[in-house]
């Protein structure tokens, strides 16, 4: 085998004494026999889709680190490709299956190159055919399956046991559908933090995995399938996950989870959580008794404070909610924690009560804005989006009206919308997929264009305003044209590339995020990174605003 070229070893390989090359060895006379780093593939991870999987990505990319490889700066500089799928359309799959030519090239180049799989488009019920779909993967890994990658690859070591190791990953029957089982995902995210295995994409904003997988019944989604059921991480792991975020100088801590606010009802009961007797009122009936929630979870992490009392990580938010689980004590401890942000993403998918029982939502729109409505009241000034998509199977003129109705009525900060995508294996499949390409498409356009007009007016409120900014990125002169899903962020960051032209010495085009969760540009000394400025907004766009430090 040549020093660059990777097995691919279909089962758990036994741990092997490979060489792996730590950061520095404890013992400075050690550091002659620090293994020859080329010997090692280097890696690239291309990560698409939610969240969620720039979280996996991360502790992917940590355990490579770990292992002794080394990051590669572009895909085709690397030994090794790992690509994390997202399967919630049928777009985002095609982006993948549309790389393949250039992957194989690739190969060609570099012979000992190798290419990984894994994320929500590698199933159970689908393995058989990826071969085929991705004819330039070598190895292909469910979500449950990703802490294997270091074994498979023949890459663990004495030295850095952050592979599998002992543990295999398992799946579980749902409705008669064999899926990926989160429980070891668990155990895996425990040890990788113990062994300072996870490659954080930002030093200013983390991500903290608190729940996997999803429970829901909406019947268009492949996430049950690709995901399985929700396994909440212990509630002492997390707060120690966040406490040392907050001592590694973290600003900003996102708790994340496809249903995240469900958080805890699978935890065993604890007399110290005998106080959380949540209910439910929509959705499936869940006993929640004596076991911990968000609401706990999120009043936990803000009670990290400093010596001055205020709380050690600033900013605190959780994605994505489901309106099954926006609880009264959630809004409350929403309210009452000064970390938390004035920002709320709460997917209502549809406007319309008969499309919501079609999509198995189990909620109706009168519910949602309750809900809605509780929380403007509890947290002023709170910012609203939402996900919705449209051209369902069997949507009305009518019933997306309806949708067009409730935008108008609840007048959302931002809306993340798309065309539905029939996902194969998904309860929906068994409804005929009526609704015209064309038909989706221009009610798409038409939602989204009604929407600019409500984001620009729910925008142009902050002119004469000050916003605090957490300033993370700082905007290069010229633009790039490879961001893969930002178009609007970047029509956005071009229009104040052109405002800040001509910046003296010293002065940067910076961007952040407010509390609300608006993106800010502002000019500003590039020292100023990483911290919360307060930004005077002078000019308001349907997707960001701009101003001057105030
Ligand atoms: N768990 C979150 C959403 C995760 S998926 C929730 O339920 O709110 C992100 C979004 O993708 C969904 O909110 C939905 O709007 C969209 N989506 C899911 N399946 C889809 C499909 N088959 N076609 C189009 N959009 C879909
Ligand atoms: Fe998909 Fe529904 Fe689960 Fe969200 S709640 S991930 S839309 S099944
Ligand atoms: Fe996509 Fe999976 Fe997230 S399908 S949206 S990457 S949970």
């Amino acid at each position: 085998m040549s020093p660059r070229e990777l097995p691919v070893v279909e089962f758990p390989a036994p741990v092997s004494a490979a060489p792996g090359a730590m950061s520095s060895p404890a013992d400075a006379r050690l550091t002659e026999f620090r293994p020859e780093t080329r010997a090692l593939p280097s890696f690239f991870v291309w990560t698409l889709g939610c969240q969620m999987n720039r979280s996996d990505s991360e502790e992917m990319a940590g355990r490579l680190l770990a292992s002794g490889c080394a990051e590669a700066p572009s895909m085709e500089a690397a030994d090794l490709v790992v690509i994390n799928t997202c399967a919630i359309r049928e777009a985002a799959e095609a982006k993948v299956i549309g790389r393949q030519g250039v992957l194989a090239r690739l190969k060609t180049a570099n012979p000992g190159m190798r290419v990984v799989l894994t994320g929500c488009s590698v199933r159970t019920s689908n393995r058989s055919g990826l071969a085929k779909r991705y004819p330039a993967v070598d190895m292909f890994l469910r979500p449950d399956e990703e802490p294997e990658l270091i074994d498979r690859l023949g890459l663990a070591s004495a030295q850095a046991p952050v592979g599998a190791l002992a543990m295999t990953a398992a799946t579980t029957l749902v409705k008669g559908a064999e899926v990926s089982d989160a429980a070891h995902l668990v155990r895996a995210r425990a040890d990788a933090i113990a062994a300072g295995a996870v490659l954080r994409g930002s030093a200013i904003s983390a991500w903290l995995p608190i729940i996997y997988g999803c429970d829901k019944t909406c019947t268009y989604c492949i996430v049950p399938f690709s995901r399985g059921p929700e396994r909440s991480r212990p509630f002492d792991e997390i707060v120690a996950e966040a406490r040392a975020l907050a001592t590694a100088g973290y600003r900003e801590v996102t708790l994340l989870g496809q249903n995240v606010n469900s958080y805890g009802h699978d935890l065993a009961p604890q007399p110290r959580f005998a106080h959380v007797q949540t209910q439910r009122t929509v959705g499936r009936a869940q006993d929640r008794t004596a076991r911990p929630d968000l609401a706990e979870l999120v009043r936990a992490v803000d009670a990290i404070r400093t010596s001055d009392g205020v709380p050690a990580i600033p900013r605190l938010r959780y994605v994505t909610s489901h309106p099954w689980d926006l609880s009264d004590r959630l809004i409350e401890a929403m309210a009452d924690c000064p970390s938390v942000c004035e920002a709320l993403h709460l997917p209502v998918q549809s406007g319309s009560d008969s499309m919501l029982r079609r999509m198995g939502r189990q909620y109706t729109i009168e519910h949602y804005l309750e809900r809605l409505a509780r929380i403007r009241d509890a947290v002023p000034g709170v910012a609203l989006s939402t996900d919705i998509f449209t051209g369902f199977c069997g949507e009305t003129d009518a019933e997306y009206a309806d949708t067009i109705h409730l935008l108008e009525t609840v007048r959302y900060d931002q809306v993340f919308a798309a065309a539905y995508s029939e996902r194969p294996g998904t309860p929906a499949t068994r409804l005929p997929d009526d609704v015209p390409a064309e038909v989706k498409r221009r009610r798409l356009v038409d939602l989204l264009a009604v929407q600019e007009g409500i984001g620009l007016e729910r925008n142009r409120a902050w002119l004469g305003r000050t916003a605090s900014v957490l300033l993370d990125t700082v905007v290069p002169p010229r633009a790039h044209s490879h961001d893969d899903d930002g178009d609007e962020e970047a029509a956005s960051t071009s229009a104040s590339r052109d405002a800040f032209a001509n910046l003296p010495d010293g002065i940067a085009h910076l961007l952040g995020r407010s509390r609300e969760n608006k993106l800010v540009h502002v000019a500003a000394p590039a020292s100023l990174l990483g911290t919360e400025a307060d930004v005077l907004i002078e000019h308001a766009g349907p997707y960001a605003l701009r101003g001057r430090l105030a």
